[in-house]
């Protein structure tokens, strides 16, 4: 079933009770249109999404640490409490060393968090797959927030990721993002062999949100 994964970021209209109110919207249209979306809010709005929608919540973001001596840090234990079901790692505005993706993606799973790994470009989909998160979501940071698709502008970074993923790490799901808003979006990412994609600002940023992610699931359903 095609994934459709909404990053909240710190936007304005996704934020504080405005989250939980497009979380909301995101569930209603998931039954609706018998779709998965996962949201991922920012970490102080998770507890609150996940106590209201059944939809998957994720965080953005998780550090590579246990429970200890640690302080300003975002721990899998009190996501996963928090109700998280998994966790962004590596986006590309919060990018970390490969060691600490690596220890990232440890600390979600010995949490039972899923992961999704984010990477810029094929080389990294491959560096990202060899560490076997749940899935990798390849999205070139030129084209986030741009409006322009990656399914459109830049396919071939899109064939290349789910060529590599097949080669190292066939259990890795493979999804994509950055300058995905519209039906036909969705649908070219899929007929490129993508699971599904990561977007923010095509949703997030619409004056209608809601109508916004009914013509994106649209093109699931061609
Ligand atoms: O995490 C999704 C993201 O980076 C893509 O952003 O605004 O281009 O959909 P956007």
């Amino acid at each position: 079933m095609t994934i459709i994964v909404l990053n909240f970021k710190t936007y304005r209209e996704s934020t504080g009770l405005e989250a939980l109110r497009l979380a909301e919207i995101c569930e209603d249209v998931s039954k609706e249109y018998s779709v998965q979306i996962w949201v991922a809010p920012q970490v102080a709005d998770i507890y609150a999404i996940s106590h209201a929608v059944k939809i998957p919540v994720f965080a953005q973001h998780v550090d590579g640490v246990g429970y200890g001596g640690y302080t300003g840090h975002i721990t899998a234990a009190s996501l996963k409490a928090a109700g998280a079901s998994g966790t962004l790692i590596n986006h590309s505005e919060r990018r970390l060393k490969l060691a600490d993706i690596d220890a990232s993606i440890a600390a979600a799973r010995l949490a039972g968090l899923k992961t999704i790994v984010c990477t810029n470009n094929v080389a990294t989909t491959r560096g990202a797959a060899a560490l076997e998160p749940d899935y990798v979501a390849v999205e070139p940071p030129e084209l986030i927030g741009s409006g322009i698709p990656v399914s459109k502008a830049n396919p071939d970074v899109i064939r290349g990721s789910v060529a590599a993923v097949k080669d190292i790490a066939p259990a890795v799901g493979v999804l994509c993002g950055a300058g995905i808003t519209h039906g036909e979006d969705l649908r070219s990412a899929l007929e490129l062999g993508s699971a599904g994609v990561l977007l923010a600002s095509g949703i997030i940023k619409a004056k209608d949100p809601r109508a916004a992610l009914v013509d994106l699931v649209a093109g699931a359903k061609k």
